[in-house]
């Protein structure tokens, strides 16, 4: 398994063939998210997992100022529960670290994740927790890790 910080054509292929399965078997996942993702490559903003060489699972991030955002992580459904996603965003984790990043962000969509976030150590926003706790209606989950103890 290594992850590829440049895909090519045929990683991509790769990409759009199980996420396009996927939902047209459950109706789920991110093929309605099709052309953020292909617009990535050229922004350097996707990551892909290769495994067998095939495109197995890949990460949309986003950069502003000293904040990294996750925009979307996925696994192609018959590889999940097998390490893959926590090694994309372990790398990813890695890399905020290297560069003195303050924090990364995500919105924890579907929600059904929120545990697989939370045991690599994210947390719920504060001040989303805040309004959540004052009864503000909040449809969104937002995970966040801090990075920088100074910024705390
Ligand atoms: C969420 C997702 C990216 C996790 O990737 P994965 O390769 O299946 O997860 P891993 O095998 O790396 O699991 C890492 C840990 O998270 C846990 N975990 C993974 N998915 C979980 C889930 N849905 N609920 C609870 N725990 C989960 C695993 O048990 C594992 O814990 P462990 O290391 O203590 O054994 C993947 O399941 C997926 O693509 N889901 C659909 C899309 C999605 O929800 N993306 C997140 C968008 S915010």
């Amino acid at each position: 398994m290594k992850i590829v910080k440049n895909p090519t054509e045929a990683h991509l292929r790769d990409l759009y063939k199980w996420l396009k399965d996927e939902e047209i078997e459950s109706g789920e996942g991110f093929f309605c998210n099709w052309n953020i993702i292909a617009n990535s490559v050229s922004e350097d903003k996707l990551y892909i997992v290769e495994l067998d060489s095939r495109a197995v699972a890949l990460l949309v991030k986003w950069q502003f100022s000293s904040c990294f955002e996750i925009d979307i992580l996925t696994v192609e459904p018959r590889y999940r529960g097998k390490g893959i996603g926590r090694h994309l965003a372990t790398s990813l984790i890695d890399e905020a670290k290297k560069v003195n990043a303050e924090k990364i962000s995500i919105q924890c969509m579907p929600t059904s994740s929120e545990a697989f976030w939370k045991s690599l150590g994210f947390i719920e926003d504060p001040d989303k927790l805040c309004e959540r706790i004052r009864g503000v209606p909040m449809q969104d989950l937002h995970l966040e890790m801090r990075l920088c103890a100074n910024e705390l």
